[in-house]
């Protein structure tokens, strides 16, 4: 028997019928050549969300980013006019990697007037014009105008910076995001600047670990510990969402529950108590105007949290109690990839405010490990398995299901169109 009332057709995997009810296959996350294909029809052509606006507040301000995936290195800056553009790291003189700290290969942040190259000194404004080159006269018809770092197509949507890096990107962002993404513009993540951020290389395909993000079915079995000894009876029966979501390659899914605050005291733990905080955060709620844009569009009685699965790589998960985590997952190869989690908070007024705020980001740490380890044993268990089996999911998996089905649309279609990959 359901908790939560199920769609006409039966289940909400019957409800989007394109995904089917069908085994999947992981051959997606195992193949050398399927990571390839996925590089250039996915990685190449998708908008990519490569951080917020609060990493580049002020004009000068820049990061790095490194997309092995697509074999490049970025620079996002917030030029002199107040404009967040996007560079490919390079020196066009004789390629050296322009902007760097202490390791070549570390992404580094910082703020400067202008980017000067370790190698000859070549420096280019952040708008990307080179300005001045060393020994000028050296050089042969050499025009400045003709060598400026190399764009790529940027766009910020509700402070989250994305690039593209295509030539020409199939659509604007705005059309790519669509409108279950694009409704949450008005949500008042500009007010929570305070973050946390954690990065880890992990030994899965990035698509293994992103579904354990997208389901709640392995909660209750493999995050036991998320309940106490009293409560862990109840969570045993097993876990329901009551609202799936799907809108093009993106998709949703909506929680439901009491406020943890108000659950009896032996459900809870004491350090929860102590802190008034724990992996479902702060128990004190902000007051955020009370307008959050977009978010629980299946209205929802004790809406708890939206998880939003924004194609490719990225989720953003907005509590009801006025909190949000991000999460990236950045391909390394076709069996490693690099996960960023980030949880984003209103500005801590007290020291009880920090300490709940640093409470929850430990229990995040614990349970992200949980799922971690776990999914280096998956992917262990899909390389022996080799293409021999098919995998049965669940109505619960529906995020799944498709999430997997939207990346080999984009590579068929990708393929289908004559470039080969
Ligand atoms: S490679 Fe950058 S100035 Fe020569
Ligand atoms: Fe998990």
């Amino acid at each position: 028997m359901a908790l939560f009332p199920k769609p006409a057709e039966g289940s909400w995997t019957q409800h989007y019928p394109d995904v089917g009810t069908g085994p999947v296959s992981y051959q997606d996350c195992i193949s050398p050549e399927f990571y390839e294909a996925e590089r250039e029809a996915v990685f190449k052509q998708a908008w990519l969300n490569v951080g917020r606006v609060e990493d580049v507040t002020d004009n000068g301000r820049y990061f790095t980013k490194e997309i092995e995936v697509a074999n490049t290195s970025l620079i996002i800056v917030r030029d002199l006019e107040g404009q967040v553009r996007a560079f490919h790291n390079i020196c066009r003189h004789r390629g050296n990697k322009l902007v760097w700290n202490e390791i070549p290969s570390a992404e580094t942040s910082g703020s400067c007037r202008a980017f000067t190259c370790k190698y000859h000194a070549w420096r280019y404004s952040l708008d990307g014009s080179l300005t001045f080159v060393q020994q000028e006269g050296e050089f042969f018809d050499l025009d400045k105008a003709d060598y400026g770092l190399v764009p790529v197509h940027c766009d910020v949507w509700a402070g989250f910076i994305f690039v593209n890096l295509a030539k020409e990107p199939p659509t604007t962002l705005t059309e790519f995001l669509g409108s279950m993404i694009t409704d949450l513009a008005g949500y008042p993540f500009e007010e929570m600047p305070e973050r946390y951020d954690f990065s880890a290389d992990i030994d899965c395909n990035w698509k293994v670990f992103l579904d354990a993000f997208q389901e709640y079915y392995h909660v209750p079995s493999l995050h036991t510990q998320e309940a106490t000894p009293d409560a862990r009876p109840q969570m045993m029966k097993g876990f329901e969402a009551p609202h799936y979501q799907l809108d093009g390659p993106h998709r949703m899914v909506s929680t439901s529950s009491v406020p943890r605050r108000l659950w009896p005291a032996n459900f809870q733990y004491p350090i929860e108590m102590e802190t008034r905080s724990g992996l479902f955060g702060p128990w004190n709620e902000p007051d955020l105007g009370g307008e959050m844009s977009g978010t629980n569009p299946g209205r929802i009685k004790a809406w708890a949290a939206d998880n939003f699965q924004i194609f490719p790589n990225l989720e953003i998960l907005i509590w009801a109690s006025g909190w949000y985590l991000v999460y990236r997952y950045w391909p390394t190869s076709h069996n490693t990839h690099r996960f960023e989690g980030t949880l984003f908070f209103p500005p801590a007024k007290t020291a009880s405010d920090r300490a709940a705020q640093e409470c929850a980001v430990v229990m995040f740490k614990e349970f992200a490990l949980q799922d971690a380890g776990t999914l280096v044993g998956t992917q262990q268990g899909l390389d022996a398995l080799g293409s021999s089996s098919d995998f049965p999911l669940n109505d619960q998996e529906l995020l799944v299901r498709h999430f997997h089905k939207s990346i080999a649309d984009w590579v068929a279609s990708y393929q289908g169109s004559g470039v080969n990959v």
